[in-house]
């Protein structure tokens, strides 16, 4: 599997330096303890906690700039020990920067990157599909998701055909907040095969805890924790923790800071496989990898850390 590739002790040591000069930070002594990973079920595939979304500068160069600040941040999540990246839809007039970036960095096939299906049609999702994984400089990828299930009768058959032929590691379905509800996307599971669910889970919405989760559990089906900073703002979470002091007791699963208080809850569900976390700073993305380091909380230390973020909102 590209994603599981060993990393060369050559480009770990290249990768260092680069990523220390990004951000400072001990991420060498991170990678070397190792980020927890989970199995995809019923496979070998490992992956780590935490993955990386899609910020806008993997989908255009900023006005006046160059990809460096994009490419540092991959390189940061690399040599943190992260391997996944939720590539950019291509739903802009210009293609995703990103598959430029891994190809600069020589990293394509180390990683394991997803991407997305949205648009309606099946002529189209064809050229969708096509256009993502050309532009990610490889010849297959590892997960395809559509997204908010779109067209499905149409797009489906797509996702399918293209695993059957092997360009598509694993199919899947992909929903942000409230776009479709959990209604919709339990009756889907029940009837298609899928190998992965992009869901958006945090403590502002634990419903999918109610079925989609554990339907996900009794399935097999690989889990991708989204939006676990947001409600329908962007880090909307920050602004609820934002003047109040991190709780002593969140060093007893090893949480230092509010970003791994909240990836610690969503990451410690048994039925999350990894998750896709989107930040455009070096610093946020080490932050963030921490969380897939240590203890993680039991069911007990779960509901008081609701119970203590419900009590902050
Ligand atoms: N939202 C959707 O519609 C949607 C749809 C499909 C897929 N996805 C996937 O899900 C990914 C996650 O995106 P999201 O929109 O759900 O956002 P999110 O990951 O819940 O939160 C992103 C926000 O949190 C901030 N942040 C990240 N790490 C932080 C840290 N350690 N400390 C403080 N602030 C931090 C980021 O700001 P900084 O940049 O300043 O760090 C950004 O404003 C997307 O990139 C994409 O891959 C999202």
């Amino acid at each position: 599997m590209s994603g599981q590739q060993a990393i060369s002790r050559r480009k770990f040591l290249t990768n260092s330096v680069a990523a220390t000069t990004a951000a400072s930070l001990p991420i060498t002594a991170m990678a070397q303890q190792g980020v927890h990973s989970r199995p995809i079920p019923g496979t070998n595939d490992y992956l780590p906690l935490v993955g990386s979304g899609s910020p806008d500068f993997f989908y255009t160069t900023p006005e006046g700039a160059t990809n460096s600040a994009a490419a540092a941040l991959v390189q940061t999540m690399y040599n943190a020990g992260g391997r996944m990246i939720d590539t950019p839809a291509f739903f802009r007039p210009n293609p995703p920067v990103l598959g430029q970036i891994i190809q600069d960095l020589g990293m394509q096939d180390d990683l394991f990157l997803m991407g997305k299906i949205t648009v309606d049609g099946a002529e189209a999702a064809q050229r969708h599909l096509d256009l993502t994984i050309s532009n990610l400089g490889r010849e297959t990828i590892d997960v395809m998701m559509l997204h908010n299930l779109r067209d499905y009768e149409n797009t489906w058959p797509v996702l399918e055909r293209a695993k059957a032929e092997g360009r598509v590691r694993y199919i899947g379905i992909s929903e942000a907040t409230d776009r479709i509800s959990n209604d919709v996307v339990e009756d889907f599971m029940l009837n298609h095969d899928i190998d992965f669910l992009m869901t958006s889970y945090s403590m502002f919405r634990p419903q999918v805890e109610e079925r989609i989760l554990p339907l996900a559990a009794d399935q097999g089906v690989a889990v991708c924790a989204i939006e676990v900073f947001k409600t329908l703002d962007d880090g909307a979470y920050f602004s609820v923790t934002s003047g109040h002091e991190l709780p002593e007791w969140a060093a007893e699963f090893d949480a230092h800071s509010w970003a791994q208080f909240a990836l610690k809850y969503v990451l410690s569900h048994p039925a999350v496989t990894t998750s896709a976390i989107e930040t455009s700073r070096p610093r946020n993305m080490i932050d963030n990898m921490g969380a897939a380091l240590g203890r993680l909380p039991d069911a007990q230390t779960r509901s008081r850390m609701y119970a203590h973020f419900q009590s902050l909102s």
